[in-house]
Protein backbone atom coordinates (compact mmCIF):
# COMPACT_ATOMS: atom_id res chain seq x y z
CA UNK A 1 0.00 0.00 0.00
CA UNK A 2 1.64 3.23 -1.23
CA UNK A 3 0.26 5.70 1.76
CA UNK A 4 0.85 3.43 4.09
CA UNK A 5 2.86 5.12 6.75
CA UNK A 6 5.18 2.67 8.64
CA UNK A 7 6.70 3.78 12.67
CA UNK A 8 8.31 1.07 14.07
CA UNK A 9 8.89 1.56 17.73
CA UNK A 10 11.26 -1.18 19.12
CA UNK A 11 9.63 -1.96 22.44
CA UNK A 12 12.25 -3.74 24.88
CA UNK A 13 9.58 -5.47 26.68
CA UNK A 14 10.98 -5.75 30.34
CA UNK A 15 9.29 -9.05 30.86
CA UNK A 16 11.79 -11.29 32.70
CA UNK A 17 10.65 -14.58 30.44
CA UNK A 18 10.45 -12.52 27.37
CA UNK A 19 14.43 -11.10 28.43
CA UNK A 20 15.67 -14.60 29.72
CA UNK A 21 14.74 -16.12 26.33
CA UNK A 22 16.88 -13.22 24.64
CA UNK A 23 13.18 -11.41 22.68
CA UNK A 24 13.02 -7.98 21.57
CA UNK A 25 9.46 -7.68 20.94
CA UNK A 26 8.48 -4.72 17.79
CA UNK A 27 5.45 -2.85 17.65
CA UNK A 28 5.09 -1.33 14.24
CA UNK A 29 2.27 0.87 14.04
CA UNK A 30 1.63 0.60 10.22
CA UNK A 31 -2.24 2.44 8.85
CA UNK A 32 -3.88 -0.20 6.89
CA UNK A 33 -7.23 -0.26 5.23
CA UNK A 34 -8.32 -4.07 5.42
CA UNK A 35 -11.75 -4.19 4.45
CA UNK A 36 -12.23 -7.64 6.62
CA UNK A 37 -12.01 -8.46 10.34
CA UNK A 38 -9.46 -11.62 9.02
CA UNK A 39 -7.68 -9.28 6.70
CA UNK A 40 -7.19 -6.73 9.54
CA UNK A 41 -6.08 -8.42 12.10
CA UNK A 42 -3.39 -10.68 9.53
CA UNK A 43 -2.10 -7.23 8.30
CA UNK A 44 -1.18 -7.01 12.16
CA UNK A 45 0.05 -10.46 12.69
CA UNK A 46 -3.13 -11.23 14.65
CA UNK A 47 -5.59 -13.33 14.19
CA UNK A 48 -9.89 -12.92 13.93
CA UNK A 49 -11.73 -15.89 15.06
CA UNK A 50 -15.29 -16.94 16.35
CA UNK A 51 -16.54 -19.63 18.81
CA UNK A 52 -18.77 -22.03 15.96
CA UNK A 53 -21.45 -24.15 17.33
CA UNK A 54 -21.04 -27.40 15.34
CA UNK A 55 -24.45 -27.39 13.85
CA UNK A 56 -24.53 -23.72 12.92
CA UNK A 57 -22.46 -25.31 9.57
CA UNK A 58 -25.40 -26.03 7.85
CA UNK A 59 -26.44 -22.49 7.48
CA UNK A 60 -25.38 -20.92 4.39
CA UNK A 61 -25.38 -16.76 5.98
CA UNK A 62 -23.72 -18.18 8.88
CA UNK A 63 -20.91 -19.77 6.99
CA UNK A 64 -20.63 -17.11 4.50
CA UNK A 65 -19.97 -14.35 7.54
CA UNK A 66 -17.55 -17.13 9.26
CA UNK A 67 -15.87 -17.93 6.50
CA UNK A 68 -15.22 -14.38 5.09
CA UNK A 69 -14.46 -12.72 8.47
CA UNK A 70 -12.55 -15.06 10.73
CA UNK A 71 -9.50 -16.69 10.12
CA UNK A 72 -9.49 -18.85 13.40
CA UNK A 73 -12.37 -20.71 15.25
CA UNK A 74 -12.91 -22.98 18.59
CA UNK A 75 -15.58 -24.74 19.50
CA UNK A 76 -18.46 -23.76 21.42
CA UNK A 77 -19.12 -26.73 23.11
CA UNK A 78 -17.80 -29.82 20.76
CA UNK A 79 -13.93 -30.34 22.00
CA UNK A 80 -15.21 -30.08 26.00
CA UNK A 81 -15.51 -33.62 28.18
CA UNK A 82 -18.99 -34.16 28.02
CA UNK A 83 -18.67 -34.09 24.67
CA UNK A 84 -15.46 -35.50 23.20
CA UNK A 85 -15.82 -38.12 26.55
CA UNK A 86 -19.30 -39.04 27.15
CA UNK A 87 -18.12 -42.48 28.95
CA UNK A 88 -14.64 -43.33 30.76
CA UNK A 89 -12.52 -44.59 28.52
CA UNK A 90 -14.92 -44.18 25.25
CA UNK A 91 -13.70 -41.15 23.15
CA UNK A 92 -15.76 -38.73 20.83
CA UNK A 93 -14.59 -36.40 18.17
CA UNK A 94 -17.30 -36.19 15.70
CA UNK A 95 -18.08 -32.46 16.21
CA UNK A 96 -14.66 -31.79 17.11
CA UNK A 97 -13.01 -33.65 13.99
CA UNK A 98 -15.34 -31.66 11.69
CA UNK A 99 -14.49 -28.01 12.97
CA UNK A 100 -11.15 -28.64 12.08
CA UNK A 101 -11.98 -30.09 8.81
CA UNK A 102 -13.78 -26.63 7.78
CA UNK A 103 -10.97 -25.01 9.38
CA UNK A 104 -8.33 -26.44 7.42
CA UNK A 105 -10.13 -25.96 4.23
CA UNK A 106 -10.43 -22.59 4.75
CA UNK A 107 -7.08 -21.48 6.42
CA UNK A 108 -7.96 -20.64 9.49
CA UNK A 109 -6.21 -22.08 12.99
CA UNK A 110 -7.73 -23.48 15.47
CA UNK A 111 -8.27 -23.05 19.67
CA UNK A 112 -9.17 -25.99 21.31
CA UNK A 113 -11.45 -25.41 23.91
CA UNK A 114 -11.30 -26.76 26.98
CA UNK A 115 -9.54 -29.83 28.65
CA UNK A 116 -10.44 -29.74 31.72
CA UNK A 117 -13.57 -27.44 33.42
CA UNK A 118 -15.52 -27.90 36.42
CA UNK A 119 -18.70 -27.25 34.38
CA UNK A 120 -19.42 -29.69 31.57
CA UNK A 121 -17.91 -33.00 32.61
CA UNK A 122 -19.76 -35.96 31.75
CA UNK A 123 -21.92 -37.66 34.53
CA UNK A 124 -19.62 -40.45 35.38
CA UNK A 125 -16.75 -37.86 36.22
CA UNK A 126 -18.72 -35.65 37.94
CA UNK A 127 -19.54 -38.48 40.39
CA UNK A 128 -15.76 -39.32 40.69
CA UNK A 129 -12.87 -38.01 43.15
CA UNK A 130 -9.78 -38.32 44.63
CA UNK A 131 -7.10 -40.61 42.53
CA UNK A 132 -9.79 -41.70 40.29
CA UNK A 133 -10.75 -38.42 38.68
CA UNK A 134 -7.22 -37.18 38.58
CA UNK A 135 -6.06 -40.32 36.74
CA UNK A 136 -9.23 -40.01 34.60
CA UNK A 137 -8.80 -35.99 34.25
CA UNK A 138 -5.01 -36.60 32.67
CA UNK A 139 -6.24 -39.50 30.89
CA UNK A 140 -8.73 -37.12 29.19
CA UNK A 141 -6.13 -34.42 28.73
CA UNK A 142 -3.62 -36.74 27.12
CA UNK A 143 -6.18 -38.38 24.87
CA UNK A 144 -8.10 -35.57 23.75
CA UNK A 145 -4.39 -33.46 23.09
CA UNK A 146 -3.02 -36.74 21.07
CA UNK A 147 -5.84 -36.85 18.71
CA UNK A 148 -5.71 -33.30 17.71
CA UNK A 149 -2.13 -32.97 17.98
CA UNK A 150 -0.41 -30.80 15.23
CA UNK A 151 -3.94 -29.20 14.33
CA UNK A 152 -3.85 -26.24 17.25
CA UNK A 153 -2.87 -23.39 17.49
CA UNK A 154 -3.37 -23.02 21.46
CA UNK A 155 -5.11 -25.24 24.00
CA UNK A 156 -7.15 -24.07 26.80
CA UNK A 157 -5.83 -26.50 29.04
CA UNK A 158 -7.56 -25.75 32.34
CA UNK A 159 -10.80 -23.33 31.94
CA UNK A 160 -12.36 -21.23 35.13
CA UNK A 161 -10.21 -22.64 38.23
CA UNK A 162 -10.27 -19.34 39.96
CA UNK A 163 -13.14 -18.25 42.23
CA UNK A 164 -14.82 -14.86 41.58
CA UNK A 165 -14.76 -12.52 44.65
CA UNK A 166 -12.07 -11.14 46.70
CA UNK A 167 -10.02 -14.36 47.41
CA UNK A 168 -7.94 -14.29 44.53
CA UNK A 169 -7.82 -18.37 45.39
CA UNK A 170 -8.74 -21.45 43.10
CA UNK A 171 -12.67 -22.28 43.11
CA UNK A 172 -14.11 -25.25 44.81
CA UNK A 173 -14.53 -28.46 42.43
CA UNK A 174 -13.89 -32.32 42.33
CA UNK A 175 -11.03 -31.17 40.60
CA UNK A 176 -9.58 -28.98 42.91
CA UNK A 177 -10.42 -31.46 45.63
CA UNK A 178 -7.83 -34.01 43.89
CA UNK A 179 -5.00 -31.63 45.20
CA UNK A 180 -3.76 -28.20 44.27
CA UNK A 181 -1.27 -29.19 41.62
CA UNK A 182 -4.41 -30.52 39.21
CA UNK A 183 -3.75 -27.51 36.85
CA UNK A 184 0.33 -27.96 36.63
CA UNK A 185 -0.26 -31.46 35.85
CA UNK A 186 -2.54 -30.81 33.40
CA UNK A 187 -0.51 -28.55 31.62
CA UNK A 188 2.28 -31.34 31.72
CA UNK A 189 -0.10 -33.68 30.31
CA UNK A 190 -1.20 -31.19 27.59
CA UNK A 191 2.57 -30.54 26.56
CA UNK A 192 4.13 -34.18 26.43
CA UNK A 193 0.56 -34.95 23.86
CA UNK A 194 0.99 -31.97 21.66
CA UNK A 195 4.39 -30.60 21.95
CA UNK A 196 3.43 -27.78 19.00
CA UNK A 197 -0.14 -26.51 20.75
CA UNK A 198 0.64 -23.21 22.90
CA UNK A 199 -1.10 -24.26 26.12
CA UNK A 200 -3.18 -21.47 27.79
CA UNK A 201 -5.32 -21.28 30.93
CA UNK A 202 -8.56 -19.48 30.52
CA UNK A 203 -10.99 -17.19 32.70
CA UNK A 204 -14.10 -14.94 32.96
CA UNK A 205 -13.69 -11.52 34.92
CA UNK A 206 -10.42 -10.28 34.68
CA UNK A 207 -11.05 -7.76 32.96
CA UNK A 208 -8.61 -5.69 34.45
CA UNK A 209 -6.41 -5.67 37.47
CA UNK A 210 -8.57 -7.23 40.49
CA UNK A 211 -8.31 -10.48 42.66
CA UNK A 212 -9.60 -12.74 40.67
CA UNK A 213 -6.69 -11.63 37.68
CA UNK A 214 -4.50 -11.40 40.34
CA UNK A 215 -4.74 -14.99 41.64
CA UNK A 216 -4.10 -16.29 38.19
CA UNK A 217 -1.59 -13.61 37.56
CA UNK A 218 0.34 -15.14 40.86
CA UNK A 219 0.16 -18.84 39.48
CA UNK A 220 1.27 -17.96 36.08
CA UNK A 221 4.32 -16.35 37.44
CA UNK A 222 4.72 -19.34 39.27
CA UNK A 223 4.44 -22.23 36.54
CA UNK A 224 7.14 -19.32 34.88
CA UNK A 225 9.54 -19.89 37.27
CA UNK A 226 9.56 -23.37 37.69
CA UNK A 227 9.03 -24.30 34.54
CA UNK A 228 5.44 -25.41 34.31
CA UNK A 229 4.67 -25.37 30.71
CA UNK A 230 2.34 -22.50 30.19
CA UNK A 231 2.32 -20.46 26.53
CA UNK A 232 -0.84 -18.03 27.21
CA UNK A 233 -3.64 -16.74 29.24
CA UNK A 234 -6.51 -16.47 27.52
CA UNK A 235 -9.39 -13.21 28.55
CA UNK A 236 -12.97 -14.81 28.07
CA UNK A 237 -14.06 -10.69 28.08
CA UNK A 238 -18.25 -11.37 28.31
CA UNK A 239 -18.72 -7.72 28.91
CA UNK A 240 -21.42 -5.34 30.18
CA UNK A 241 -22.24 -1.89 29.36
CA UNK A 242 -18.49 -0.20 30.77
CA UNK A 243 -14.81 -1.41 30.01
CA UNK A 244 -12.40 -1.23 33.22
CA UNK A 245 -9.81 1.55 32.50
CA UNK A 246 -6.69 -1.14 33.48
CA UNK A 247 -7.91 -3.65 31.01
CA UNK A 248 -4.50 -3.26 28.93
CA UNK A 249 -2.71 -3.09 31.70
CA UNK A 250 -3.67 -6.38 32.76
CA UNK A 251 -3.52 -7.96 29.76
CA UNK A 252 0.09 -6.16 29.44
CA UNK A 253 1.24 -7.37 33.20
CA UNK A 254 0.48 -11.11 31.65
CA UNK A 255 2.55 -10.48 28.71
CA UNK A 256 5.70 -9.46 30.97
CA UNK A 257 5.72 -13.01 32.19
CA UNK A 258 6.67 -13.75 29.23
CA UNK A 259 3.18 -15.36 28.29
CA UNK A 260 0.95 -14.55 25.21
CA UNK A 261 -2.40 -13.60 25.89
CA UNK A 262 -5.56 -13.49 23.92
CA UNK A 263 -9.20 -12.38 24.02
CA UNK A 264 -10.78 -15.52 24.18
CA UNK A 265 -14.99 -15.17 24.12
CA UNK A 266 -15.50 -11.15 23.83
CA UNK A 267 -19.53 -10.18 23.79
CA UNK A 268 -20.77 -7.08 24.80
CA UNK A 269 -24.24 -6.09 26.15
CA UNK A 270 -25.95 -4.04 23.79
CA UNK A 271 -26.54 0.04 23.98
CA UNK A 272 -24.94 2.66 23.72
CA UNK A 273 -21.92 1.68 24.43
CA UNK A 274 -21.31 -1.50 22.11
CA UNK A 275 -19.51 -0.14 19.67
CA UNK A 276 -17.23 1.64 22.24
CA UNK A 277 -16.17 -1.26 24.19
CA UNK A 278 -15.62 -3.68 21.42
CA UNK A 279 -12.87 -1.10 20.02
CA UNK A 280 -11.48 -0.43 23.12
CA UNK A 281 -11.11 -4.27 23.55
CA UNK A 282 -9.56 -4.39 20.45
CA UNK A 283 -7.37 -1.50 20.58
CA UNK A 284 -5.69 -2.81 24.05
CA UNK A 285 -5.22 -6.44 22.39
CA UNK A 286 -3.47 -4.22 19.11
CA UNK A 287 -1.42 -2.17 21.94
CA UNK A 288 0.31 -5.20 23.53
CA UNK A 289 2.42 -6.84 21.58
CA UNK A 290 2.14 -10.44 22.51
CA UNK A 291 -1.93 -10.04 22.23
CA UNK A 292 -2.02 -12.41 19.62
CA UNK A 293 -5.96 -12.79 18.81
CA UNK A 294 -8.95 -11.99 19.52
CA UNK A 295 -11.79 -13.94 19.43
CA UNK A 296 -16.02 -13.31 19.44
CA UNK A 297 -18.33 -16.02 20.97
CA UNK A 298 -19.95 -16.69 18.54
CA UNK A 299 -20.74 -14.94 14.91
CA UNK A 300 -24.41 -13.39 14.97
CA UNK A 301 -26.51 -11.96 17.80
CA UNK A 302 -29.11 -14.71 17.05
CA UNK A 303 -25.66 -17.22 17.95
CA UNK A 304 -25.14 -16.44 21.15
CA UNK A 305 -25.17 -17.86 24.17
CA UNK A 306 -26.50 -14.43 25.61
CA UNK A 307 -29.79 -14.32 23.88
CA UNK A 308 -31.61 -11.08 23.77
CA UNK A 309 -28.11 -9.27 24.69
CA UNK A 310 -27.23 -8.97 21.26
CA UNK A 311 -23.82 -9.04 21.88
CA UNK A 312 -21.79 -9.65 18.59
CA UNK A 313 -20.58 -8.20 15.43
CA UNK A 314 -23.30 -9.41 13.05
CA UNK A 315 -26.76 -8.86 13.03
CA UNK A 316 -29.21 -12.17 12.72
CA UNK A 317 -30.07 -11.00 8.70
CA UNK A 318 -25.45 -11.31 8.68
CA UNK A 319 -25.96 -7.51 8.59
CA UNK A 320 -22.70 -5.67 10.11
CA UNK A 321 -23.78 -3.52 13.13
CA UNK A 322 -22.07 -0.09 13.97
CA UNK A 323 -19.68 -2.50 16.29
CA UNK A 324 -18.45 -4.59 13.78
CA UNK A 325 -16.95 -0.79 12.12
CA UNK A 326 -15.91 -0.11 15.24
CA UNK A 327 -13.42 -2.99 15.75
CA UNK A 328 -12.46 -2.78 11.97
CA UNK A 329 -11.36 0.48 12.25
CA UNK A 330 -9.60 -0.63 15.40
CA UNK A 331 -7.80 -3.23 13.80
CA UNK A 332 -6.69 -1.13 10.89
CA UNK A 333 -5.61 1.62 12.99
CA UNK A 334 -3.64 -0.67 15.49
CA UNK A 335 -0.09 -1.32 15.64
CA UNK A 336 1.17 -4.33 13.97
CA UNK A 337 3.25 -6.97 15.26
CA UNK A 338 6.69 -7.61 12.98
CA UNK A 339 7.52 -11.29 12.53
CA UNK A 340 9.36 -12.17 15.36
CA UNK A 341 10.01 -15.33 17.09
CA UNK A 342 8.00 -17.06 19.73
CA UNK A 343 9.48 -19.23 21.83
CA UNK A 344 6.41 -20.86 24.17
CA UNK A 345 7.13 -23.07 26.64
CA UNK A 346 8.99 -22.32 30.24
CA UNK A 347 12.12 -20.44 29.91
CA UNK A 348 13.84 -22.07 32.51
CA UNK A 349 13.54 -25.75 32.36
CA UNK A 350 11.79 -27.44 35.53
CA UNK A 351 12.38 -30.76 36.82
CA UNK A 352 9.28 -32.33 35.22
CA UNK A 353 9.67 -30.56 31.99
CA UNK A 354 7.87 -33.28 29.61
CA UNK A 355 9.64 -35.43 27.61
CA UNK A 356 11.14 -35.31 24.91
CA UNK A 357 14.39 -34.20 26.28
CA UNK A 358 16.32 -34.78 29.36
CA UNK A 359 19.85 -33.60 29.22
CA UNK A 360 22.37 -36.14 29.38
CA UNK A 361 24.63 -36.12 32.96
CA UNK A 362 28.02 -34.97 30.75
CA UNK A 363 28.47 -32.87 28.02
CA UNK A 364 29.31 -34.50 24.88
CA UNK A 365 31.72 -32.81 22.34
CA UNK A 366 29.74 -31.88 18.84
CA UNK A 367 30.19 -34.90 16.06
CA UNK A 368 31.16 -34.34 12.75
CA UNK A 369 27.77 -35.20 11.61
CA UNK A 370 26.40 -34.24 14.62
CA UNK A 371 22.67 -34.59 13.90
CA UNK A 372 19.71 -35.24 12.02
CA UNK A 373 16.53 -33.41 11.08
CA UNK A 374 13.14 -34.80 9.48
CA UNK A 375 9.75 -32.97 8.73
CA UNK A 376 6.22 -33.72 9.14
CA UNK A 377 3.60 -31.67 7.58
CA UNK A 378 0.07 -31.21 8.19
CA UNK A 379 -1.05 -28.83 5.44
CA UNK A 380 -3.94 -27.04 4.41
CA UNK A 381 -5.07 -24.85 1.78
CA UNK A 382 -3.14 -21.57 2.71
CA UNK A 383 -1.26 -22.74 4.92
CA UNK A 384 0.72 -25.48 6.86
CA UNK A 385 2.24 -26.91 10.67
CA UNK A 386 5.84 -28.36 10.38
CA UNK A 387 6.87 -31.05 13.38
CA UNK A 388 10.46 -31.44 12.94
CA UNK A 389 12.11 -33.84 14.91
CA UNK A 390 16.18 -33.41 15.52
CA UNK A 391 18.08 -36.50 16.47
CA UNK A 392 21.50 -36.06 17.79
CA UNK A 393 24.15 -37.89 16.13
CA UNK A 394 26.77 -40.37 17.81
CA UNK A 395 28.26 -37.62 19.66
CA UNK A 396 25.41 -35.64 21.15
CA UNK A 397 24.71 -32.29 20.89
CA UNK A 398 25.74 -29.18 22.64
CA UNK A 399 23.35 -26.90 20.88
CA UNK A 400 21.28 -27.22 16.96
CA UNK A 401 20.52 -25.02 13.97
CA UNK A 402 17.99 -26.63 11.37
CA UNK A 403 17.89 -24.77 7.97
CA UNK A 404 14.58 -25.28 5.87
CA UNK A 405 14.33 -23.39 2.19
CA UNK A 406 10.52 -22.74 1.79
CA UNK A 407 9.23 -22.52 -1.49
CA UNK A 408 8.45 -18.53 -2.69
CA UNK A 409 5.09 -17.40 -1.18
CA UNK A 410 5.69 -19.19 1.58
CA UNK A 411 5.96 -17.70 5.41
CA UNK A 412 6.73 -18.62 8.94
CA UNK A 413 4.04 -17.20 11.10
CA UNK A 414 5.01 -18.87 14.58
CA UNK A 415 7.61 -21.35 16.11
CA UNK A 416 7.74 -23.40 19.11
CA UNK A 417 10.35 -25.26 20.86
CA UNK A 418 12.84 -23.32 19.17
CA UNK A 419 13.66 -19.78 17.65
CA UNK A 420 13.06 -18.60 14.19
CA UNK A 421 15.70 -16.20 12.43
CA UNK A 422 13.78 -15.32 9.33
CA UNK A 423 10.53 -16.12 8.05
CA UNK A 424 10.69 -16.17 3.94
CA UNK A 425 13.45 -18.35 1.71
CA UNK A 426 16.00 -19.84 4.31
CA UNK A 427 14.67 -19.70 7.65
CA UNK A 428 17.03 -21.23 10.91
CA UNK A 429 15.87 -22.16 13.49
CA UNK A 430 17.83 -22.61 16.86
CA UNK A 431 17.24 -24.51 19.76
CA UNK A 432 16.08 -23.04 22.99
CA UNK A 433 17.98 -23.50 26.20
CA UNK A 434 16.15 -26.70 27.54
CA UNK A 435 16.21 -28.92 23.89
CA UNK A 436 19.91 -28.25 22.92
CA UNK A 437 21.74 -30.45 24.52
CA UNK A 438 20.89 -34.11 23.89
CA UNK A 439 22.78 -37.21 24.00
CA UNK A 440 23.98 -39.53 20.99
CA UNK A 441 21.04 -40.99 19.39
CA UNK A 442 18.51 -38.93 21.52
CA UNK A 443 15.68 -37.01 20.05
CA UNK A 444 13.80 -33.79 20.50
CA UNK A 445 11.36 -31.97 18.43
CA UNK A 446 9.67 -28.60 17.29
CA UNK A 447 7.63 -27.11 15.11
CA UNK A 448 6.86 -23.99 13.11
CA UNK A 449 3.35 -22.60 11.45
CA UNK A 450 3.36 -20.93 8.61
CA UNK A 451 1.11 -19.76 5.80
CA UNK A 452 1.42 -21.01 1.78
CA UNK A 453 3.05 -24.22 1.54
CA UNK A 454 5.65 -25.74 2.94
CA UNK A 455 5.87 -28.90 0.40
CA UNK A 456 9.05 -30.76 -0.48
CA UNK A 457 10.86 -29.03 2.27
CA UNK A 458 14.33 -30.50 3.48
CA UNK A 459 16.00 -29.39 6.59
CA UNK A 460 19.66 -29.73 6.89
CA UNK A 461 20.67 -30.08 11.03
CA UNK A 462 24.01 -28.58 12.39
CA UNK A 463 25.01 -29.61 15.60
CA UNK A 464 27.07 -27.70 17.89
O1 LIG B 1 -26.93 -30.19 22.88
C1 LIG B 1 -27.93 -30.22 23.91
C2 LIG B 1 -29.25 -30.57 23.34
O2 LIG B 1 -29.20 -31.88 22.82
C3 LIG B 1 -30.31 -30.46 24.44
O3 LIG B 1 -31.56 -30.68 23.91
C4 LIG B 1 -30.28 -29.07 25.07
C5 LIG B 1 -31.26 -28.95 26.24
O4 LIG B 1 -30.83 -28.00 27.17
O5 LIG B 1 -28.97 -28.84 25.55
C6 LIG B 1 -27.99 -28.86 24.56
O6 LIG B 1 -26.76 -28.60 25.13
C7 LIG B 1 -26.50 -27.27 25.52
C8 LIG B 1 -25.24 -26.80 24.82
O7 LIG B 1 -24.90 -25.50 25.27
C9 LIG B 1 -25.39 -26.76 23.31
O8 LIG B 1 -26.37 -25.84 22.94
C10 LIG B 1 -26.28 -27.23 27.02
O9 LIG B 1 -27.52 -27.54 27.68
C11 LIG B 1 -25.83 -25.87 27.44
O10 LIG B 1 -25.49 -25.91 28.82
C12 LIG B 1 -24.62 -25.47 26.66
O11 LIG B 1 -24.26 -24.16 27.01
C13 LIG B 1 -22.93 -23.79 26.72
C14 LIG B 1 -22.27 -23.34 28.00
O12 LIG B 1 -20.93 -22.91 27.70
C15 LIG B 1 -22.20 -24.47 29.00
O13 LIG B 1 -21.72 -24.02 30.21
C16 LIG B 1 -22.96 -22.65 25.73
O14 LIG B 1 -23.44 -23.12 24.47
C17 LIG B 1 -21.56 -22.10 25.54
O15 LIG B 1 -21.62 -20.90 24.80
C18 LIG B 1 -20.94 -21.77 26.91
O16 LIG B 1 -19.61 -21.34 26.69
C19 LIG B 1 -18.90 -20.94 27.84
C20 LIG B 1 -17.45 -21.30 27.62
O17 LIG B 1 -17.34 -22.67 27.31
C21 LIG B 1 -16.60 -20.96 28.84
N1 LIG B 1 -16.78 -19.57 29.22
C22 LIG B 1 -18.15 -19.11 29.35
C23 LIG B 1 -18.96 -19.42 28.11
C24 LIG B 1 -20.37 -18.89 28.22
O18 LIG B 1 -21.07 -19.51 29.23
Amino acid sequence: MNHKRVLRLAVTVAATGALAAGMTMTLTSTASAGTTLKASAAEKGRYFGAAVAGQKLSDNTYVTILNREFNSVVPENDMKWDATEPQQGRFSYTGGDRLVSHAQANGMSVRGHALLWHAQQPGWAQSMSGTALRNAAINHVTQVATHFRGKIYAWDVVNEAFADGGSGGRRDSNLQRTGNDWIEAAFRAARAADPGAKLCYNDYNTDGINAKSTGIYNMVRDFRSRGVPIDCVGFQSHLGTSLASDYQANLQRFADLGVDVQITELDVMSGGNQANIFAAVTRACMNVSRCTGITTWGVRDCDSWRGSDNALLFECSGNKKAAYTSVLNALNAGPGITPSPTTPGPTTPGPTTPPPTTPPPTTPPPGPDGCTASVSLNSWTGGFVASVKVTAGSAGTNGWNVSVTLPGGASVTNTWSATASGATGTVRFTNVNYNGRLGAGQVTEFGFQGTGSAAGVTPTCTAS
